[in-house]
């Protein structure tokens, strides 16, 4: 048998990205490749902001939320005196993994689960049985191990790498933005989280959502979202390492997500959108009261779990056009992209393919796909220059 054409390494494939609107796409195994998706693995995600949830998450004491990053696990908890740490979720003991729940709470302390080495919310260690009579064991040589941590307009961020950029400075201009559209934003709380299993690589999923070519040519719903916006003032932008694509709202509809618009409230009527780099995603439906995130994942090259969140203003009922908008997003408008993304990973595959063509054209900036151009850019510069 023959040797297939994806078997072989492309670990040091190049692109030449100097004219985008003329030039060639990205080639497409640094959609597949496996040692390509190591030089991701090492160079952005090891070296990224990991965004973990919103501070009102961690207000009581104890409250934690494990954020895995491959191998990798960070436990994000607040102690007593309101302040958030964010420590390696590993006994230093012999190792084993502290908490394994996505979130939850504990009382004053964390306990391993294997020998019962216990410890403060400030990463000390409290108790370590049976160790009162070992020569040289100070406790204080063996306190949790911190991760650098960020609190970036209310959201909290984490990263494995010291001497990352700052999210504020990575993404200055960004706070005064989601303010604008998201102006309920420090007061809002978790509705739900749902984790999806998307077999694609991340990007494919990613360069999706910041191009607005496929809105009225793809499937129904992505219609129906258009239909909400002035979709010819559909505007998209980059940053430095940010983006934002944003939609001027429609104002003479009178239906959105199957409600009626009378006597609704919304915190925005717009279609909002902001991308930090390299994989966090906030945004806000036209005519609803929330922020959602989504962040893509990466597992393997060819799989992703992609994470849906929906915060809403605390202390009111979420308004029924804001919760058709969250079901009608899980149901409809996800699962028309996710379709879309797992027949783009496959067809990645072809040998009838190789590299394609951007729609860059100033005469349609609400479909031009420079976003496209610019998130393939930033990705391809982190892993080779
Ligand atoms: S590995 Fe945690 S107490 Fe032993
Ligand atoms: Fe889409």
């Amino acid at each position: 048998m023959g040797k297939v054409h994806n078997s072989k390494s492309h670990k040091d494939l190049t692109w030449d990205y100097s004219d985008p609107v003329n030039g060639q796409s990205i080639p497409a195994p640094f959609f597949y490749d496996a040692d390509i998706f190591e030089q991701e693995k090492e160079h952005i995600f090891m070296k990224c902001w990991h965004l973990v949830g919103h501070v009102n998450e961690l207000k009581e004491p104890g409250t934690f939320i494990v954020q895995d990053v491959f191998e990798q696990s960070v436990i994000i908890i607040t102690e007593k005196d309101g302040n958030i740490h964010a420590w390696h979720n590993v006994c230093r003991h012999r190792g084993n993994r502290l908490m394994n729940e996505r979130r939850g709470k504990v009382g004053g302390m964390l306990r391993c689960p294997y020998h019962s080495w216990c410890y403060n919310l400030d990463g000390s260690l409290r108790a370590a049985p049976r160790t009162e009579h070992l020569d040289n064991f100070c406790k204080k040589d063996h306190s949790l191990r911190k991760v650098r941590m960020e609190i970036f307009a209310g959201w909290v961020f984490i990263t494995l790498d010291d001497d990352a950029q700052a999210v504020s400075e990575m993404a200055a201009g960004a706070e005064e933005k989601m303010r604008k559209y998201l102006p309920d934003m420090d007061n809002v709380e978790l509705v739900e989280e749902t984790d999806v299993i998307v077999n694609a690589n991340w990007k494919v999923i990613q360069e999706n959502s910041v191009e607005g070519y496929h809105f009225v040519l793809s499937g129904p719903v992505h219609k129906d979202l258009a239909a909400l916006i002035d979709f010819k003032g559909y505007t998209l932008s980059a940053y430095d390492k940010y983006w934002t694509y944003i939609g001027p709202p429609n104002k003479d509809v009178t239906h959105a997500y199957g409600m009626p618009l009378e006597g609704a409230t919304w915190q925005t009527d717009s279609f909002f959108n902001i991308g930090l780099w390299p994989n966090t995603t906030f945004y806000s439906f036209p005519y609803t009261d929330m922020v959602g995130v989504f962040i893509m994942i990466p597992l393997t090259s060819e799989k992703s779990l992609l994470r849906f969140s929906y915060y809403a203003p605390k202390g009111r009922p979420v308004p029924e056009v804001t919760k058709a908008a969250i079901h009608w997003m899980n149901t409809q408008l996800g699962p028309e992209d996710i379709v879309l993304n797992e027949t783009n990973q496959k067809g990645l595959h072809s040998i009838g393919f190789g590299s394609g063509r951007y729609l860059i054209d100033d005469s349609l900036p609400n479909q031009s796909e420079h976003l496209v151009f610019n998130f393939h850019k930033l990705c391809y510069q982190a892993i080779r220059e």
